[in-house]
C-alpha cells in the first residue's frame, strides 16, 4: 500500500514582475540553517486577481505568503487580522493562513531597524532621523523606526504635500516633521534613504545637507556596487554608509519567524545574498 507522504509546509513570494526576487534564496537558506522543511517559491500573479490567487494558494493548503510590488495595498485589505505596524504602514508584506483568519503583518520596519541597531550597531534611540522620501517604502518603516524612541524624525520629500500626509498618519505616535529639500536644517546622526530616485539612476535634488564625520547614510535601495545616494554620502564626507540588503534578509528573517517561531541567524546570510550580487 502507498504510504502518503506528509504534505510540505508551502510559501510563496507574490509579486508582479517577480523573477528579479531573492527571496526563494533567502528563505531556503534560512531553512536549511534552522533544519525546517519546507517550499518556498516564487509565483507571479496576474495584475487584475490577487485576491483569486491568494484563495487559490490558501486552498492547496498553504501558510504563508510574502507580498511585494504592487500588491501589498491588496494584501493589507485582504488581510482579516492586522498587526499594529501593517495597520499604519497600509500595506502588509507578510500574510500567515490560520485556520480563524488571514493575518497581515509588514516586516520591513522590524527588518530596517534590525540591521541598523544589531548587524551594524547603530543605535536609533535619541537620535536626529532624516527620512527622504514619502512613498510607501517609507510609510511602511516608520512604526518601528518611532518605537525605537529617536529624539527627532524629519521628513523631506520632493512633493512636500505626501511628506505632510505621512506626519498627520503618525501624529498620534510621534510629532514628525516636514521639510522642503531646499531648507533641511543640519547635523542629523543618520540619513535614511526611501526614494525610489536610483532606479532611475537619479539621486534626490538636495541643494544641501548638515553632516559632519559622524552621519551615517542608510541607502534603503542596494546594490552590488555602492548606491548612488551612499556614493553622494561619501562624497559630503560623511562616516559611515549601509546600504538595504540586510534590510531585505532581516524582513524575510522577520517573517519566517512569524511562520515558523525560530529566527535564523541572519550574519552569515547576508554575507551569502551579497555574495550572490
Ligand atoms: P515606494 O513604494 O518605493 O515608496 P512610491 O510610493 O512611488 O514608491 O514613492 C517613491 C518615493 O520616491 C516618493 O517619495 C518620490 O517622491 P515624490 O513623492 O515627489 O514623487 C520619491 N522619488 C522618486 N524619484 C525621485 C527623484 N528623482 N527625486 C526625488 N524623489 C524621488
Amino acid at each position: 500500500m502507498n504510504k502518503l507522504l506528509p504534505l510540505q509546509a508551502q510559501y510563496i513570494v507574490v509579486g508582479n514582475p517577480i523573477n528579479h526576487s531573492k527571496s526563494p534564496a533567502i528563505h531556503s537558506l534560512f531553512a536549511h540553517q534552522t533544519r525546517q522543511q519546507l517550499i518556498y517559491r516564487a509565483q507571479l500573479f496576474p495584475l487584475d486577481s490577487f485576491s483569486d490567487g491568494v484563495d487559490r494558494f490558501i486552498k492547496i493548503g498553504g501558510l504563508g505568503m510574502n507580498i511585494t510590488v504592487p500588491f501589498k495595498q491588496q494584501a493589507f485589505a485582504k488581510a482579516d487580522v492586522l498587526s499594529s505596524s501593517a495597520a499604519l504602514a497600509g500595506a502588509v508584506n507578510t500574510l500567515s493562513f490560520k485556520t480563524d483568519g488571514i493575518y497581515g503583518e509588514n516586516t520591513d520596519g522590524v527588518g530596517l531597524v534590525k540591521d541598523l541597531t544589531v548587524n551594524n550597531r547603530v543605535p536609533i534611540k535619541d537620535q536626529d532621523i532624516l527620512i527622504i522620501g514619502a512613498g510607501g517604502a517609507v510609510r511602511g518603516v516608520l512604526e518601528p523606526i518611532i518605537a525605537q524612541q529617536p529624539k527627532s524624525i524629519t521628513i523631506a520629500n520632493r512633493t512636500i504635500a505626501k511628506a505632510h500626509d505621512l506626519a498627520d498618519v503618525f501624529e498620534h505616535l510621534f510629532q514628525i516633521k516636514v521639510c522642503e529639500f531646499s531648507q533641511l536644517p543640519d547635523n542629523y546622526n543618520i540619513v535614511i534613504n526611501g526614494t525610489s530616485s536610483s532606479l532611475n539612476g537619479e539621486l534626490p535634488a538636495i541643494p544641501k545637507l548638515g553632516f559632519n564625520d559622524q552621519t551615517i547614510f542608510y541607502d534603503m535601495m542596494y546594490s552590488k556596487e555602492i548606491t548612488l545616494f551612499n556614493q553622494w554620502g561619501i562624497e559630503l564626507g560623511i562616516g559611515r554608509t549601509f546600504d538595504g540588503l540586510g534590510m531585505l534578509v532581516e524582513q524575510a528573517a522577520e517573517a519566517f519567524r512569524i511562520w515558523r517561531g525560530v529566527s535564523p541567524d541572519t550574519k552569515y546570510i547576508i554575507s551569502q545574498i551579497r555574495s550572490q550580487l
